[in-house]
């Protein structure tokens, strides 16, 4: 079921000196599998010393402009594969990619006449500019209002990219950058025309406040995309609720965070019914293990992504018994009720277990 296609990296550029987008070329016969939606993800494996690992990237790239397949990778310090990508991978290189895969994407149309809103931090612009470029290019009638914040100017990934935008779309993206720790007074840094004074700090409650009231929409059906650390998302969407915007209306994409482990065991040596690609897997599931773990080491290909609970590509729906899922930054409320889980956080809390990709 996890279904990896060699792609060939034809470019590799760095935004920042601690970041690098990665465009690869995706043969004709693989248009089709490499389709995607503004906002979606690929999920990479490598071998890291001696390791299988996967980790997942959203795209930055447009599906509506002929651009290459293009993501952009940061370093995370002491990480293993955003490290990797930024310092050992080289142009002709080829990489095992998943094709793309998220919920967290726009329908783009060209009779749409929206206000978006976009709040990103940090590496969180990259399935947001995937968004904005595709809205300005192809929603003639929309807006976008934008948020994006970083630590200091050499620090924003996709600077000039944004800068061309702002040239080539003037009336329809207001584009707002705040710094929480600026080295000087860039002349680009957001200023607020009430209070006339430069914007200076993280994307937090106050921040969005300010911003929404500042910048009301055009268009009555807005709809608000937020991309950044745990506690950026957590902050802007309150702050949009406190604002009466209806939580349909608010979509978010988490890249994950520190650890997810929360130490719980599970009951010990649990019996696993799975039923995955047509075949029924059974095995004993041993303390601690999760449910995607123990189908892995019993040699089977479950889908997979992230493993942190923060993409969903592992879902699957619980068939009989309870598990307890250690951390779920996937799933909504529905979805837990309809029976849906994260089987990479799942651990048994009944003595059998069946479950069921879907
Ligand atoms: C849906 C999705 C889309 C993503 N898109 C992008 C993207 O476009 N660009 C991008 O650069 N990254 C993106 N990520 C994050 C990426 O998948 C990796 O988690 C990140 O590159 C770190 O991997 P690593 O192997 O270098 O670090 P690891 O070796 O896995 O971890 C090293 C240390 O950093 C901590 N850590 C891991 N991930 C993060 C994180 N995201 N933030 C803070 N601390 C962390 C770990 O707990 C550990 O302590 C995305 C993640 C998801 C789930
Ligand atoms: S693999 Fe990403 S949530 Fe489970």
């Amino acid at each position: 079921m996890s279904n990896f296609f060699p792609l060939k990296v034809i470019e590799l550029e760095n935004t920042t000196k601690d970041s690098v987008v990665v465009s690869f070329d995706v043969s004709q016969d693989l248009y089709e599998t490499f389709d995607y939606k503004p906002g979606q993800y690929l999920t990479l494996r490598f071998n890291v010393k001696g390791e299988e690992v996967r980790r997942s990237y959203s795209l930055c790239s447009s599906p509506m402009l002929e651009e290459p397949l293009r993501i952009g990778v940061k370093r995370v310090k002491d990480g293993l594969v955003s490290n990797h990508i930024n310092d050992q991978l080289k142009v002709g290189d080829t990489v095992n990619v998943m094709p793309p895969d998220g919920r967290f994407f726009v329908d783009i149309a060209k009779e749409n006449y929206k206000t978006y809103y976009l709040f990103a931090a940090g590496s969180g612009i990259t399935p947001i500019l995937s968004i904005l470029k595709s809205v300005l290019y192809t929603e003639e009638h929309s807006f976008v209002h934008m948020l994006f914040g970083n630590r200091n100017e050499e620090s924003i990934m996709f600077k000039e990219e944004l800068k061309k935008l702002q040239k080539a779309y003037p009336d329809r993206l207001l584009l707002k950058h705040t710094l929480s720790r600026p080295k000087s007074e860039w002349s680009d840094l957001w200023t607020s025309k009430k209070e006339k004074r430069h914007r200076k700090g993280r994307v937090d409650a106050a921040c969005v406040k300010w911003f929404i009231n500042e910048f009301p929409p055009y268009a009555q059906n807005a709809e608000y995309y937020i991309c950044g650390p745990g506690t950026m998302i957590e902050n802007t969407k309150k702050a949009l609720q406190e604002n009466d915007v209806p939580d349909n209306r608010i979509f978010t994409e988490s890249f994950g965070t520190a650890t997810t482990d929360d130490g719980s065991k599970g009951f010990d040596n649990a019996r696993l019914v799975a039923s995955l690609d047509g075949e029924i897997v059974k095995a004993t599931i041993p303390e601690g293990k999760t449910l995607l773990r123990t189908l892995i080491e019993a040699g089977k290909e479950p889908p997979y992504s992230c493993e942190g609970g923060v993409c969903a590509t592992c879902i699957c729906k619980l068939k009989k018994g309870k598990v307890h899922m250690k951390n779920n930054l996937a799933l909504d409320d529905k979805e837990v009720s309809q029976g849906y889980i994260l089987s990479c956080q799942s651990v048994p809390l009944t003595p059998e277990v069946e479950i069921a990709y879907e």
